[in-house]
């Protein structure tokens, strides 16, 4: 790799004098220090405050070693088990239709090579290797496919980081819910999601080599919904919020990637989290609805600032230390990340899942839609919510989308 420096020297170029550890400590704290500074809302500042200590400045989810958070929430039992809720019922039953084998399902003798230009984990054009280079890193050649082969499996950690709080979630909502259906509704995303944690480690170690740790942003939602006693506050941040952004990312890289075994693999996993991201807003809807004004607004403020967390903040800084650091500062990397276009489609993606149900379940009030339209979230407002669309829909959606000139797919309106 050859390095460039331009442009005028930052306030991060004096910290390059550190030895890499501390410097890569003080670039942390800075940036912990901002992820705060951006929750402009106290209450949900006070919320997250506990998770962002243990996340951000201990970083307890690089420390090499299992992390223990004390769970709050209240376990709901009913011993008449009532039949309360038949959109749920109706749900349990296409969950249990569509159980999967997964070491039946997916070709896992596929081989995958990673640096194989003519089977591209992530589509050319991904990364602008030419904005790389001015930010002051030009590479070429296989050092290109050495830099996609470890953003993918970056990406794919988090996915699997992420699918592990799901499942954890997923028991918890299980035990909290108050209605009957939906604990049977959801005992099947508990299986889904364990077999999601299954599918994307076993990818990770058997087909790309190479795992990453959870990224401290990720950290600090997961942590915060464990601990977290209110089961509503669970089912939005894990339900809507991160199950919602997941399956936008999943559908993004579903339909970027050319490799046919993480495609099938994405397949399968899309069309359970359609279920979940559909239950979130079977529950939530109702529920909201019966809140004073005073919790409601609690909630809707809440998931804006999240919204805002998760958009500006998965930076991907563990490819900046791992390749970049002492070469470019934070602050251009961050510039060149956020603007690259790959990772700038999944952002929008993204939001195209999360904001019509937020919609849905009434989180987005009138007082709320000049902070999304300055937000630039208010332009997926008007697409249609989990309730109204189900995984084989989304699957025929996106593969529209990858082939324009193919029969048209078009999303499955339930009956
Ligand atoms: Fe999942
Ligand atoms: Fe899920």
């Amino acid at each position: 790799m050859t390095t460039e420096r331009s442009g005028p020297v930052d306030v991060h170029a004096l910290t390059w004098l550190l030895p890499k550890g501390m410097r890569s400590r003080l670039g942390s704290l800075a940036d912990a220090a901002s992820v705060l500074a951006s929750v402009r809302d106290a209450r949900v500042l006070r919320a997250l405050a506990p998770a962002g200590f243990r996340g951000l400045v201990l970083r307890e989810g690089k420390q090499g070693r299992p992390t223990e958070t004390r769970a709050r929430h209240i376990v709901h039992f009913d011993w008449s088990y009532p039949s309360d809720h038949p959109g749920m019922r109706a749900l349990y039953g296409r969950a249990k239709k569509g159980q999967w084998n997964s070491d039946t399902a997916l070709p896992w003798s596929t081989s995958v090579d990673p640096f194989d230009p003519a089977v591209r984990l992530l589509p050319e054009g991904f990364i602008d290797f030419d904005a790389l280079a001015r930010a002051g890193a030009r590479l070429e050649g296989k050092e290109r496919l050495e830099l996609v082969h470890c953003l993918t499996s970056w990406m794919l950690s988090q996915f699997l980081h992420g699918e592990q709080g799901a499942l954890f979630a997923a028991a918890q909502v299980t035990e909290a819910v108050q209605f009957f259906d939906g604990k049977l509704y959801g005992s099947t995303q508990v299986m889904d999601e364990g077999r999601h944690v299954e599918v994307f480690h076993r990818y990770l170690d058997q087909k790309l080599g190479k795992l990453y740790a959870i990224n401290d942003n990720l950290f600090v939602i997961i942590d915060a919904l464990m601990s977290d006693g209110r089961w509503d506050m669970k089912f939005l941040g894990m339900q809507i919020m991160v199950e919602g952004l997941a399956l936008g990312a999943f559908g993004t890289l579903y339909k970027q990637t050319s490799e046919p075994l993480l495609r099938e693999l994405l397949r399968y996993v899309i069309r359970d989290e359609a279920r979940h991201v559909h239950y979130g807003v079977l529950a939530l809807r109702e529920h909201i609805g019966q809140l004073s004004e005073r919790e409601r607004r609690e909630r809707e403020d809440w998931t804006f600032e999240v919204a805002l967390l998760m958009r500006n903040r998965f930076l991907a800084y563990e490819i900046y230390e791992e390749w970049f650091e002492g070469i470019m500062s934070r602050k251009a990397w961050r510039s060149f990340i956020t603007s690259t276009p790959g990772m700038r489609s999944f952002r929008q993606t993204m939001f195209t899942r999360l904001v019509p149900n937020l919609r849905e379940i009434g989180l987005v009030p009138a007082r709320m839609l000049a902070r999304y339209e300055q937000a630039g979230l208010l332009q997926y407002m008007g697409g249609l919510a989990a309730d109204r669309l189900d995984g084989d829909g989304m699957i025929a959606e996106l593969d529209a989308e990858r082939d324009p000139k193919g029969t048209r797919g078009t999303a499955v309106l339930q009956a």
